[in-house]
């Protein structure tokens, strides 16, 4: 407890992927590409595509449930549903809307959240306040994505990079130390070009023109969004964990979103954090977005890499720009 307010924590946590895989070597045969270069320059070998019947809330949805099953939660206790994702079913309703009536919360508030691939850990902060000031106690917060809906098959600068699935944490209220213990939220919309989905929007609403110059793809200056990655989630690493009172050595577990193994490895590099205390999974399933910190973290608990007691520190970075992290006592 930190003054007056409570400390929220991850009280279970569930997953959700597609069934198909698409390897690198699939590829190949849709774009010129080679498994080498995409392996050279990403560290992905594969990532799960979702089948035409699987939808951004179908994912978060059975991702969700299995959340309420680990944290035992029955669906009448979520008090709030948050879906962050850049790739919602539709404009509106919210997503998030969709996965409360599905997974039965029928006593929840529900609303999506859009900050780029930064979305779990956004969420995950803004869910933690409503415990901390003590006016709900149990949060549902997910992060899912089906960006290869939007991906451009023929540009293969974005496409072989991304994936498809979801993640789900329920946050409750503890009245011990552990929990989300600090938290740092930053974004700079001035190198928000560098990643945009320009058409569908206000400013360019579909037209056949948008739909002819593939204005309705994802766009992406990869080298910039490299360089920016590297330097931003460093940097908040760093700024979480002092805000924590943490030192570096106190760090046991680090989870950074899953871009590019080059990015993670560059990150891990500038905080010198050694490679066995960090979660790498990007080579199975691409950057599936705000789904790959909860995918990571669910990776990593069901191994048994984290413990109870341990540091853990995760951060984002993705489309706005936004980036932000997260340091957590488990
Ligand atoms: N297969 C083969 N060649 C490819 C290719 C692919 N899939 N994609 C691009 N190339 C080519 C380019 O056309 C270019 O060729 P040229 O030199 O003849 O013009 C060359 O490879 C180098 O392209 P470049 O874009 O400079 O490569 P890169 O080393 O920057 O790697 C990324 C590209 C996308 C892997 C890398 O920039 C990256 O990961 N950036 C961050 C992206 C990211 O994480 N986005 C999400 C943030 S949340």
């Amino acid at each position: 407890m930190i003054g007056n307010l409570i400390n929220a924590v991850i009280a279970g946590i569930g997953v959700c992927v597609p069934d198909r895989v698409l390897t690198n070597n699939d590829l190949e045969n849709i774009v010129h590409t080679s498994d080498e270069w995409i392996l050279s320059r990403s560290g992905i070998r594969e990532r799960r595509i979702a089948s035409p019947r699987e939808a951004t809330s179908d994912l978060a949805t059975v991702a969700a449930v299995r959340a309420m099953e680990d944290a035992e939660v029955m669906p009448e206790q979520v008090d709030l549903v948050i879906v962050a994702t850049n790739s919602p079913d539709m404009l509106f309703p919210a997503t998030a809307c969709l996965v409360q009536d599905r997974i039965g919360a029928k006593n929840a508030g529900a609303f999506d959240l859009a900050a780029g691939c930064t979305g779990f850990i956004y969420a995950l902060c803004v869910g933690s306040q409503f415990i901390a000031t003590g006016s709900y106690s149990t949060v549902l917060v997910i992060g899912s994505e089906t960006l290869s809906r939007f991906v451009n098959w023929e540009d293969r600068g974005t496409c072989v990079i991304f994936g498809d699935g979801a993640g789900a944490v329920v946050l409750k209220p503890v009245s011990e130390d552990n929990g989300i213990l600090a938290f740092k939220l930053w974004s700079d919309g001035g190198a928000g070009r560098h990643l945009t989905l320009p058409a569908g929007g206000s400013k360019r609403p579909a037209t056949k023109d948008t739909v002819d110059s593939k204005l309705h793809y994802i766009q992406m200056n990869g080298h910039e969004v490299f360089k920016l990655a590297v330097r931003a989630m460093g940097k908040v690493a760093q700024e979480v964990l002092a805000s924590a009172g943490l030192k570096k050595s106190e760090l046991d577990f680090f989870i950074p979103h899953q871009a590019n193994l080059k990015i993670i490895e560059a990150v891990a590099r500038r905080l010198d954090i050694p490679t066995e205390k960090v979660l790498i999974n990007v080579d199975r399933y691409g950057n599936t977005s705000t789904a790959s910190i909860p995918l990571a973290l669910e990776e990593a608990l069901r191994s048994g890499r984290i413990k109870k007691g341990d540091h853990i520190v995760m951060v984002g970075f993705g489309a706005g720009m936004t980036w932000g992290g997260v340091a957590i006592k488990w």
